[in-house]
């Protein structure tokens, strides 16, 4: 009996290995039709069996922003996309999600504008596919979230506005939604000082008062939010630009927080910098309790089109978060 329990032990622990090996990216991703897949600051939807990668096109020549004391670099905002994937090895191109606009500086979606880090969750209750992304003028000076709607998973979306949460500035973003149906928003707020966790409305689509704010002080971005084991865990990225710097996470048992802070969660050569990449999301494996993909971001802020991907496995255990990059 102890013979068999240790074998099925290894056999699960073996299917998590392969299993979790395969969905390793260091670089370029293509889809079906061999073109690169262009979504950046991804996040992923799982429906109905199916993985919705979602992300920022970027398409077009970089250029940095004058006058800014940072690195301002950017790139025509391109819309979000979408790819689908059964096994998160193959993807298939599902189009343009949320269209930009051209031509009109004054509309939130305009190319001149900022779409970035978009996030889709389904809401059980209306059967709508709810996105939210940071929405900025080049300046990051706008600081809003903002709202899109869909009846089917790819899209297309519907663009319905973008808001300051609680008139709070909102700046890169996550979307959490939890066993029991509710939604937070969380992201960066106090010119970046100080990140926030908003509830959302039971429809997905608006920001309530409830609100707290977390790692105080801490200058973090790229925030990435999962749960394991009744714990959240939150992973983000210090605040340098498109430049590469060292992951933290912080836990707490309410999405709320509060949130204590714990270290790197990357280990080995390549930690100080996340192996030269920025936090996007974290991806639970389905079936494989406590494995996930960390997605990040390689930015290349010089050509930000090339910007590339570095999904590692990731590992929760007893409250330890651990990222393998070699
Ligand atoms: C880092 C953020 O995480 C990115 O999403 C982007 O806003 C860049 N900063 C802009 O420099």
């Amino acid at each position: 009996m102890k013979i068999k329990r240790y074998l099925l032990f290894i056999l699960i622990i073996a299917g998590q290995v392969i299993g979790v090996a395969a969905q390793t990216v260091k670089g370029p991703i293509k889809d079906d039709s061999g073109n690169p897949v262009n979504a950046h600051g991804a996040g992923v939807l799982f429906h109905n069996g199916t993985y919705y990668l979602f992300g920022e096109i970027k398409k077009g020549k970089t250029w940095l922003v004058p006058g800014q004391q940072w690195e301002d670099y950017r790139v025509p905002a391109g819309g979000v996309s979408c790819y689908s994937s059964k096994d998160l090895k193959n993807w298939k191109y599902e189009g343009v999600a949320l269209a930009p606009v051209k031509g009109d500086p004054s509309n939130d979606l305009d190319t001149s504008r900022v779409i970035e880090r978009p996030k889709v969750i389904y809401n059980e209750k209306t059967k709508k596919f709810v996105m939210w992304m940071h929405i900025d003028k080049k300046d990051y000076s706008y600081s809003q979230s903002g709202v899109a709607v869909s009846d089917k998973p790819a899209g297309p979306y519907r663009y319905l506005y973008s808001i300051k949460p609680n008139v709070q500035m909102s700046r890169d973003m996550t979307l959490f939604k939890d066993e029991d149906g509710k939604a937070y928003l969380i992201y960066s707020s106090e010119q970046n000082f100080t990140m926030q966790v908003c509830l959302l409305s039971d429809d997905y689509k608006r920001p309530t008062k409830t609100f707290t704010r977390i790692l105080i002080g801490k200058k973090r971005e790229a925030p990435a939010l999962f749960k394991n084991g009744g714990k959240y865990y939150l992973i983000t990225s210090a605040c340098s630009g498109w430049s590469p710097n060292a992951a933290m996470y912080a836990v707490a048992d309410n999405p709320m927080g509060p949130y204590k802070e714990y270290g790197n969660p990357c280990k080995g050569p390549g930690a100080a910098t996340t192996y030269e990449a920025q936090s996007t999301f974290v991806l639970p494996i389905k079936d494989k309790p406590g494995s996930y993909i960390f997605m990040a971001d390689r930015w290349n802020k010089l050509d930000l089109e090339k910007s590339d991907y570095l999904w590692l496995p990731l590992t929760a255990r007893k409250g330890k978060v651990e990222v393998k990059g070699n």
